[in-house]
């Protein structure tokens, strides 16, 4: 992935994630893992829009989001300023994580959620992303990593997951007016058209006499052997037009190559799941893949 992939998509990956639910969905693993060790400082290494961090640094936790979109950070520090207990860095996760100032200690927990490391261009880069994790956290602490489990999807033609109806102020817009205008963000943020299944009521939701100025944006998902997409599409509701089309190329990953990265650079126990709720992961059924490894301690090493 180019260095700027994701900086177009910033407006697209607010728009299609209804926070709400999803943090409500997920807040309940952090907050047992985070207490089972004891957390008080984390790092987000592909932390996007910086949403888990605020909301860790809601609970009182210290907390750095770092990613390598200078956008995706701006539109972090943008939402939710920035303190001595809240920093944002714009850092690649294969790239060594600097301690300095305030911030000499290692962190209790180190996250990549979201299937961010499966946009790592390679294997290679997944291992090198592992080993920075760790080394970025204090014996006992924890690495935290979900990725969409690929071999899930069936091998074919892109399953149309979200579709959302937004409204643009631009009379003609264009996919330039899509990514920036901040009319349309406030739209999306505000989430006044909650995401639908294509196919489930499509047609209510885009029902509309005004749709002149309105844009569908979708979100999809392909597989074709071991590698996925994710599949962005804007269209001018007026005519049909084709505004905006990027895919994402994601790798597949696999839980045994991700244990041996883990055990690689110090794991102890490696757990893997399923899902948020800790369901265990299952390659054939299970919606996410997801590893918690925690890290060797010393008296585990004596
Ligand atoms: C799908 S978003 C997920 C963001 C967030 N963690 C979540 O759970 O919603 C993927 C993020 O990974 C970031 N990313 C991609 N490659 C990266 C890399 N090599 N290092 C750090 N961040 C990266 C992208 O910029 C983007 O913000």
């Amino acid at each position: 992935m180019s260095k700027s992939e994701f900086n177009d998509l910033t407006d697209f990956y607010e728009a299609m994630i209804d926070w709400p639910k999803r943090l409500a969905n997920e807040e309940p693993f952090y907050r047992h893992w985070f207490e089972k060790i004891g957390a008080g400082r984390i790092i987000d290494v592909a932390c996007g829009t910086g949403r888990h961090a605020a909301m860790f640094h809601d609970w009182g936790l210290q907390v750095e989001g770092a990613d390598l979109s200078p956008a995706m950070i701006a539109r972090a520090r943008a939402n939710f300023g920035e303190d001595e207990r809240l920093r944002w860095v714009v850092r690649g996760f294969e790239q060594p994580i600097q301690f300095d100032g305030e911030n000499k200690k290692s962190f209790d927990a180190a996250l990549c959620v979201g299937n961010s490391l499966a946009l790592a261009p390679n294997v290679e880069t997944v291992r090198r992303a592992i080993r920075q994790m760790f080394a970025a956290v204090r014996p006992g602490g924890i690495v935290v990593v979900h990725v969409l489990n690929l071999w899930l999807l069936p091998d074919g033609p892109c399953i149309w997951q979200k579709c959302k109806k937004i409204k643009s102020f631009s009379p003609e817009p264009t996919a330039t007016a899509l990514a920036g205008n901040s009319a349309i963000r406030e739209n999306l943020l505000a989430d006044k058209t909650p995401a639908v299944a294509v196919g489930s009521g499509l047609n209510e939701d885009t029902k509309n006499e005004n749709a002149e100025n309105d844009v569908l944006i979708l979100k999809g998902v392909h597989r074709s052997g071991s590698r996925g997409y994710v599949e962005f599409l804007a269209a001018s509701l007026a005519d049909g037009k084709l505004l905006h089309q990027e895919s994402v190329p994601f790798l597949g990953l696999e839980s045994p190559q991700l244990e041996q990265y883990a055990r690689d650079a110090g794991a102890k126990a490696i757990h893997f799941f399923g899902d948020y709720m800790q369901q265990p992961y299952e390659r054939e059924k299970s919606v996410d893949l997801m590893m918690v490894a925690e890290k060797i301690s010393s008296s585990d090493a004596s």
